[in-house]
């Protein structure tokens, strides 16, 4: 098989890609001050360079006290750090990329490192940072509303900047999981409940005040997982009405595309189908979606951040996927990250120039 289908154009809305592969969102943490510098333009122009068709920002943090729990984490609010955008967004288009930052609040999760503190205590639906262990404070219905306002504000200076959509990080047991995850999100007011759906109220309203702050033709990324760092093995939506549930009200919210987080892109969603997490969000909602985990490597990244290095692998399941039509997109996280050139390679066929990762990569932006 040959890599030729990964390279025809996606067109949604203003948004005009060359192909489809997507690079994932990775935190880097090389933005002192949350200001990310001529470096960090740098890294994602040559990921521009290098044939990626859409980069996802690492994830980059909106305006609440204590939206993030690294002060290298690059901020998406505040005249520095927009500055900074600013330049990274036109680096990537003069290189012929195009780009969307991965908004974020983390909620409530474990400081970084012992030294460094948000000014205020980490806040998330609850006051859990896992099951059962209380890590920050409940959110009032007014820390709520100012946390949406917040996304919307991001969402519009996105836009303002010449960025060509947006991410949502609504994954991974951050703030808006948490609200989705029924062992963080204890709530008996109304953003709380014992459905999925009820729970997922937080995440509705935000895609709306985004959608209204960006207007109907700008292209709104939303990520999901079933998987969170609190619990591997965590689930969601056990059903395909369960995850249809979920995911249908976030489209008529305002999604555009689902990014659907999973370690290992070949695992089926459900039993009973081959269809992976991308597969079903796409039948279920009928929107574009993306798929991730693993592409091109023979070792998840949980494993790797674990220290087991990942060899080049096969994209031939990846391809038969995509060829009968599954998902629209494919976002590549660790092989770019350690080869900006990664696209470039697949799309010439020079598969014997394809790198393997190891934790050694992150140790410089390059
Ligand atoms: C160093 C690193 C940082 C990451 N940071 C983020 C992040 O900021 N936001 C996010 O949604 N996912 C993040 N992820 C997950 C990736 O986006 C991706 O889903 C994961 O690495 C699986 O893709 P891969 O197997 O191609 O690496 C990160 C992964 C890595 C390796």
């Amino acid at each position: 098989m040959t890599a030729h289908q990964l390279f025809q154009p996606f067109r949604l809305k203003s948004l005009q890609l060359k192909n489809r592969i997507v690079m994932a969102p990775m935190t880097r943490s090389f933005s002192p001050g949350g200001v990310p510098a001529a470096n960090v333009a740098d890294y994602y122009g040559r990921r521009a360079t290098g044939e990626v068709g859409l980069i996802i920002s690492e994830g980059t943090v909106v305006n609440r006290p204590a939206s993030s729990n690294d002060p290298d984490v690059p901020h998406f609010f505040g005249a520095k750090p927009l500055l900074g955008w600013k330049a990274v967004i036109d680096k990537v288009h003069s290189d012929g990329g195009a780009m969307a930052p991965q908004l974020w609040h983390m909620g409530i999760v474990a400081p970084k490192n012992a030294s460094w503190r948000p000014p205020a205590p980490f806040e998330g639906p609850s006051g859990y940072v896992a099951p059962g262990k209380i890590g920050g404070v409940a959110m009032t219905e007014k820390n709520i509303a100012d946390t949406i306002s917040a996304f919307a504000e991001a969402a519009a200076q996105a836009k303002a900047l010449g960025f060509d959509a947006v991410e949502i990080h609504g994954a991974h047991g951050y703030l808006i999981d948490q609200f989705f995850w029924h062992p963080t999100n204890q709530r008996t007011d109304g953003y709380g409940g014992v459905t999925l759906a009820a729970r997922s109220r937080f995440a509705v309203e935000l895609v709306q005040a985004v959608r209204r702050a960006t207007g109907p033709e700008f292209p709104i990324c939303f990520r999901v997982s079933q998987w969170k760092l609190q619990d591997y093995t965590a689930r969601l939506a056990t059903t395909p009405d369960e995850m249809k549930a979920w995911l249908v009200p976030l489209g008529q919210a305002g999604v555009d595309i689902f990014h659907c987080s999973q370690r290992r892109f070949w695992e089926p969603e459900f039993p009973g189908s081959d269809l992976n997490f991308a597969g079903w969000a796409r039948k279920l909602t009928g929107k574009p979606s993306i798929t991730v985990g693993s592409v091109g490597l023979s070792g998840d990244f949980i494993a790797a951040f674990q220290g087991e290095a990942s060899r080049p692998s096969s994209l031939d399941e990846l391809l038969r996927r995509f060829d009968r039509g599954d998902f629209d997109l494919v976002a590549v996280g660790r092989a770019l990250l350690a080869d900006a050139d990664w696209a470039r390679k697949i799309n010439e066929g020079r598969l014997a120039e394809l790198r393997g990762f190891s934790q050694e990569a992150l140790a410089t932006l390059s």
